[in-house]
Formats: C-alpha cells, sequence, structure tokens
C-alpha cells in the first residue's frame, strides 16, 4: 500500500527560531506577519483604493504612494509589539523611531532595531508590477539608535526581503562572518493558510549567469568604466557568455531574478546621484549579506558592501551585486580605471 507523505512543513518563524533562537524568531515572525498583510493589500490592490500618491513627499524628496504609508505604518506598529524591538528605522522616516518600553525589558539581552524599506519599486505599484519589502535587524549596542544602525552591514543578525510577485516570497539570511559563516540563504513561500512556508534552503547563487540588470537609459552619465564593462559584456568578453538584459525597477524583483539565475545587477554612480540611488542600509546592506551568503558578492564599484560605512541613515551607495564573476569583473575594471587616473 502506498505510503502517504510526510513531508514536515517548516515556517519562517520555526526556521528562525531554530538558527537564532526566540527573540529574533519574534522579530522575523513580526516582519512575516506585515508582509503577509501588505501581499494582500497589493493583491487586491485595484478593489481597495490603494494606487497613487498621498500628496506628501518623505525625507528623500519622493513622492509617497499609499501603499508606502500603509506597509510602513504596519511595519512600525507590528515591531513596535515585540517586546525586544526597541527602534526602527525606515526609509519613509526621517529619524528612528523608538519604543517606549518598561523598565525590566532591556534585562532580557536581546534588543534590535530593526531596518527597513517598507515597499520597494513603488514606482511599479500603479501598474501591478512586483514590489518588495527589504528587512535588516541589527543589535542595540548602548542606547544609541543611530550609531547601532550605523555598524558595519557584517553585523546585521538577519536581513532579507519579501518579494511581492506571482506568488510572495520570503528569502532570509541569518547572520555570521567570514566564509562559510552564517546560515546560508533560505526562502518561503505565502501558502493558501497565510503562512511563509520553507521551499528552498542553501539557496546558492550561480557562479556567472547570462543576465546584467541596470536602468541603461543613464548610462551617459555612468563613469566610463561602468559604460566599459556593460559593452565588455556584450560583446562575450566574459567567459564567452551571452547576456540578455532585464530591468524591472524594482530593486527586490531584480535582485531575486539575480540571486536565482545569475549575473549582475547594478546601480551605478550618475552625474545627478554621484553617490548612486540606493540606500546602503536598508537597499544595500540587507541585499549584500543575502548575495554572500549564497556565494555571490555585493561592491561599490571598489569595496565589499558590508564594510562600506554610513555617516547617515538615509546614505547612498553605488551597488554593483550578483554572481561572482561578474561582480569581480567590474571591480577590476573600476579599480583599473581608479588607477590610471591617479
Ligand atoms: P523605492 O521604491 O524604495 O524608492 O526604491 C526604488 C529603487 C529600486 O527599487 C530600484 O532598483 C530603483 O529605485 C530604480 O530606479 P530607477 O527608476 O532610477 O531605475
Ligand atoms: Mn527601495
Ligand atoms: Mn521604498
Amino acid at each position: 500500500m502506498a505510503q502517504a507523505m510526510t513531508t514536515e512543513l517548516v515556517t519562517v518563524e520555526a526556521y528562525a527560531a531554530q538558527r537564532a533562537g526566540a527573540h529574533v524568531a519574534e522579530v522575523i515572525g513580526a516582519i512575516a506577519g506585515a508582509a503577509r498583510l501588505i501581499e494582500r493589500k497589493i493583491r487586491l490592490a485595484g478593489l481597495n483604493d490603494v494606487y497613487g500618491a498621498v500628496g506628501a513627499v518623505n525625507v528623500q524628496g519622493e513622492q509617497q504612494q499609499k501603499l508606502d504609508v500603509f506597509a510602513n505604518e504596519l511595519l512600525t506598529r507590528l515591531l513596535g509589539a515585540v517586546p525586544w524591538v526597541n527602534a526602527i528605522v525606515s526609509e519613509e522616516d526621517e529619524g528612528p523611531v523608538v519604543f517606549p518600553r518598561a523598565e525590566g525589558d532591556a534585562k532580557h539581552g536581546a534588543r534590535f532595531v530593526v531596518v527597513f524599506d517598507p515597499l520597494d519599486g513603488s514606482s511599479n505599484i500603479d501598474v501591478n508590477v512586483n514590489v518588495g519589502t527589504i528587512f535588516s535587524v541589527v543589535r542595540l549596542e548602548g542606547e544609541d539608535v543611530t550609531e547601532s544602525v550605523l555598524r558595519p552591514g557584517t553585523e546585521q543578525v538577519a536581513a532579507g526581503y519579501v518579494l511581492y510577485g506571482p506568488s510572495a516570497v520570503m528569502v532570509l539570511a541569518m547572520g555570521g562572518e567570514g566564509a562559510g559563516a552564517g546560515h546560508g540563504v533560505a526562502a518561503f513561500t505565502l501558502d493558501a493558510e497565510e503562512r511563509f512556508v520553507l521551499t528552498a534552503d542553501g539557496v546558492k547563487a550561480p557562479e556567472q549567469g547570462a543576465y546584467y540588470s541596470a536602468n541603461e537609459a543613464n548610462a551617459a552619465s555612468w563613469p566610463v568604466a561602468y559604460r566599459e564593462y556593460l559593452e565588455s559584456l556584450r560583446s562575450g568578453a566574459l567567459g564567452g557568455m551571452n547576456y540578455s538584459a532585464r530591468y524591472i525597477g524594482s530593486m527586490v524583483a531584480d535582485f531575486h531574478r539575480t540571486l536565482l539565475k545569475g549575473g549582475v545587477f547594478l546601480y551605478p554612480p550618475t552625474e545627478k546621484a554621484p553617490r548612486g540611488k540606493l540606500r546602503l542600509l536598508y537597499e544595500a546592506y540587507p541585499m549584500a549579506m543575502v548575495m554572500e551568503q549564497a556565494g555571490g558578492a555585493a561592491i561599490d564599484g571598489e569595496m565589499r558592501i558590508l564594510e562600506v560605512r554610513a555617516k547617515g541613515i538615509h546614505e547612498r551607495t553605488p551597488l554593483v551585486i550578483g554572481s561572482r564573476r561578474e561582480v569581480e569583473a567590474l571591480q577590476r575594471m573600476v579599480l583599473q580605471t581608479a588607477g590610471e587616473a591617479r
């Protein structure tokens, strides 16, 4: 007689608890809880009047979309309910939001700050194209929230993102420094019961891939090394690979494809944005940790992203992230041009 299949179902909360303990698991659980509700809101967006801007501009001078605000408030509220979270730092808020805590909370030892981009790819909301949420969990060191989040990306306790795509997927990496450290990368898919269930563990980025992803409309204002780099990819100079271009304009979606299929995603410096567009703390750091733990690499053009230090919470950085082969090739070209200029 055929045996019933007993595949054990692992939720993201259970996975996090096993690897990083109950406190971190509660933090991840709150993010997953918010992601569930954001996903539902997005799924029914056309029916719920959530398209469009709210008319306000955030600290970065960008138009806030209704979903930016919804996602931000939800994450703030759910994370604020976790006793181990002392503060959040969000793309949508000017400064950290510190939660009042009763005397004695701190005695539990685990105190975290969660840094996030509540809704990534907001320009795609109105056209029903993939968006995401990006998050980074860091330890509160002493009492200063800002100082804690300005520590290097190597010290992240956990990092990841949620991609709201044809299915919703949460990708999670848990801290650890040096080769082979950390717990690797796991992916969880939102199931019919609204649980994020483990669907891939030990995710690895290919050594090289067949896609490059950049806003090429900006190419004329990129530093010359970046232009020559894309030209070299197109000409087959990198191991004879035949590249295709893919650019969605939601970093989470472009990143997810790069992680699974390999290749490179880049947002170079431009004349308008000499330090790039993407934000170090809540876009580059978490994605760099995921990519490194999957065996890939992430640099700001010259140096490893996780070691780039920010002076402010909304600091920007150029970003080149993806398969080792592509990222290292770009780094060589940028360093060579810099060397020649000296
Ligand atoms: P956000 O919606 O959080 O402001 O982020 C948008 C980012 C990122 O998702 C994407 O990679 C990039 O902006 C696209 O920028 P361009 O439109 O300049 O290509
Ligand atoms: Mn973003
Ligand atoms: Mn955003």
